[in-house]
């Protein structure tokens, strides 16, 4: 059985950085599951697709045009359609809509066989919010990361502003909540810890300790 380690949590927890330095670590392959949905998104309003168009969503969904490979300096490269969308769809605009169609069950559905095509030796590195729940409930390893709302709003601020993408701490306060509140009342794959799962809060631990804390629980 190849092995799977989940990494789920809020938005700005830190888990997409995170499980882009375990899996370059452990030499495993990666899925960003929330690219995913933020993908459908972007699509959607490109294709002029409406948010709450189940159905449309579905058939988007199933035929998304993604790839996704390694930068030349590490990192992970997202083309949609052939064109490079890595940066654009990580603004919380895209990010409130993949909130909103990740809501939709069709949606879920249809992305699911997607994620789980990821699977493959040697190892995967997944991170989302239904990782440990739904998609890899085999996984050896599950990780539940949060950090306050201040501290992962400052974060996600730092990160936007490294792209030289515009932000406002206060809006993207409220607009992770918001978030927040939307992904973990939502009726499918709430956000919640796997029973499983070992919770981690990082808001006073740097990255590097975060990392070494989850291959300590690794080798254990
Ligand atoms: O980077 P950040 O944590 O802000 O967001 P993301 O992981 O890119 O996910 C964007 C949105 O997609 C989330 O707010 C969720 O609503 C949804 N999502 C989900 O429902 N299930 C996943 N496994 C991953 C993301």
């Amino acid at each position: 059985q190849v092995p799977v380690i989940t990494i789920d949590g809020p938005s700005g927890s830190g888990k997409g950085t995170l499980a882009g330095r375990l899996a370059k670590h452990l030499g495993w392959h990666l899925l960003d599951s929330g690219a995913l949905y933020r993908l459908l998104a972007f699509a959607a309003r490109n294709h002029g697709v409406d948010l709450t168009n189940e159905e449309a969503l579905k058939v988007l969904a199933a035929h998304l045009d993604v790839q996704f490979s390694t930068k030349p300096g590490g990192g992970q490269r997202i083309t949609l359609e052939g064109e490079d969308v890595t940066d654009v769809i990580r603004s919380e605009q895209v990010g409130a809509g993949a909130s909103q169609v990740a809501a939709l069950p069709a949606v879920r559905d249809a992305l699911l066989q997607r994620q789980r095509a990821f699977l493959e030796a040697p190892g995967l590195v997944a991170d989302g919010r239904d990782m440990g729940t739904v998609v890899f409930p085999q996984a050896q390893l599950k990780i539940f990361l949060t950090a306050s709302a201040e501290e992962r709003a400052r974060r996600r601020f730092l990160q936007l502003q490294g792209k030289g993408m515009e932000a406002d701490q206060a809006t993207l306060l409220k607009e992770i909540q918001d978030r927040d509140e939307r992904d973990s009342q939502r009726s499918v794959a709430p956000l919640k810890p796997a029973d499983d799962a070992i919770l981690l809060d990082s808001t006073r631990l740097s990255i590097d300790e975060v990392q070494e804390k989850i291959l300590e629980a690794f080798a254990a």
